[in-house]
This record gives structure tokens, sequence and C-alpha cells, in this order.
């Protein structure tokens, strides 16, 4: 195990520490599934999992996954996760934590991909549907094809945010080559 964890394994130990039985989590971007799992482990039976993603088959395969490691708490909405704020019942919040993990499905169609006019208004929506002390992550990969640009966008709006209100993190290996993903960390403040 290095010393420095990559920037997602840093996610989910941070988040593990912050989240409690009971509480609901979101994955913003379910792909095929792991972060829900992983979230769906630590909310417990009591908690839930509510996920977005704009593919049918990111939908199924995270379905699978859940139902494979029975867990039953969750709803998958298959819609961009930019309508969270619409969907995200009131009873459901506030939130503990919304992860996000950017780029594309890996094994599948490369040209969908997260994109910053729906990404940034999602992250938007999140900060308001989080609890003080809460958590936003996001993973993001400047590697491909148009994560550059929206990398670039994610970040000068993480840059911007009030610091009176929110603690942003920023990680990733320096010296790693061609453009290295990275995590950036928004703490919700009192
Ligand atoms: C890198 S993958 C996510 C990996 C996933 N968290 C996991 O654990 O397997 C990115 C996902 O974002 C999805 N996506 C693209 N645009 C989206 C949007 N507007 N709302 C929600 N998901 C979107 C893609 O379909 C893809 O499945």
């Amino acid at each position: 195990m290095p010393v420095f964890p990559k920037p997602i394994h840093l996610a989910h130990q941070l988040i593990e520490k912050l989240v409690r039985s009971g509480d609901v989590a979101v994955d913003a971007t379910l792909g095929n599934g792991h972060d829900a799992l992983f979230l769906g482990g630590l909310v417990g039976e009591r908690g839930r999992v509510i996920g977005f993603d704009v593919q049918s088959s990111a939908i199924e395969s995270s379905e699978e996954r859940m139902v494979e490691n029975g867990i039953s708490n969750y709803d998958f909405h298959l819609v961009g996760h930019e309508k969270m704020g619409e969907l995200i019942t009131q009873e459901y919040l506030p939130l503990v934590v919304v992860m996000f993990n950017l780029g594309y499905l890996p094994n599948a169609d490369k040209s969908i991909i997260t994109r910053e006019m729906t990404t940034i208004p999602a992250l938007e929506s999140a900060l308001g549907l989080v609890r003080v002390g809460g958590l936003v992550s996001i993973m993001c990969y400047p590697g491909h094809e148009g994560g550059d640009e929206e990398s670039k966008a994610v970040s000068a709006w993480a840059a911007n945010l009030a610091r009176e209100e929110y603690r942003v993190a920023h990680y990733g290996l320096h010296n790693a080559p061609n453009n290295p993903p990275f995590l950036l960390l928004v703490e919700k403040l009192g």
C-alpha cells in the first residue's frame, strides 16, 4: 500500500469516516455501480443510496451489483444528475455526501461523457442538498477527449466557492504522466 493513496481511494477513506448507518448518500454518476455499492455498505439498511446516470446500461449494471451484494435500499434514476434537485424529495434531505466520478463509462461508448454545462449545475444542486459538515467529492479526468475542458471548468468553479461557506481541497499525483486524474473535495461549513 503506497503512502499516498490514489485519488479515488482517498475519497473513499474520507467518506468512510463521515457516513453513518441511516444516512442518505448520492452517487451522481453511477457507471458500473462501484461507488454506489461502497455507499450502500456505509449507509446500511436504514439509510439510502440515490443514484443517477444517463445510460440504461449503467443503471442496469449498478442495480445488478447492488442486488448481487444483497443491497436493496437504493433509488436509481435514468436521468442526468443536473435534475437531482427535482428528484431528491424532502424525506431524504439533508444528504451526507454526493459523489461525482466524471468522464465516461468504462468499456462503453466513450463519446457519452459528463460535460461542464450539466456537471456544474449538478454540483450547485449538490451543495444545496448536503448537510453542514457534509461532502461533495468530485473525481476529475482531464486525460480523455473533452475531459480537460470539463476538469478545468470544475476546478475553477470549486476554487471560487466562498471561503466562509465551503472548504475545498484538491488532491492528485503531481508527477504522473498524461494529465492524471485528480480529486476535488468540497466540505460544507456551518
Ligand atoms: C466514470 S463513470 C462513473 C463510474 C462509477 N462511479 C463507478 O463506480 O463505476 C461516469 C458516468 O457518468 C455518466 N454520465 C454522463 N453524463 C451524465 C449526467 N449528465 N448525469 C449523470 N451521469 C452522467 C456516464 O454515463 C458514466 O456512466
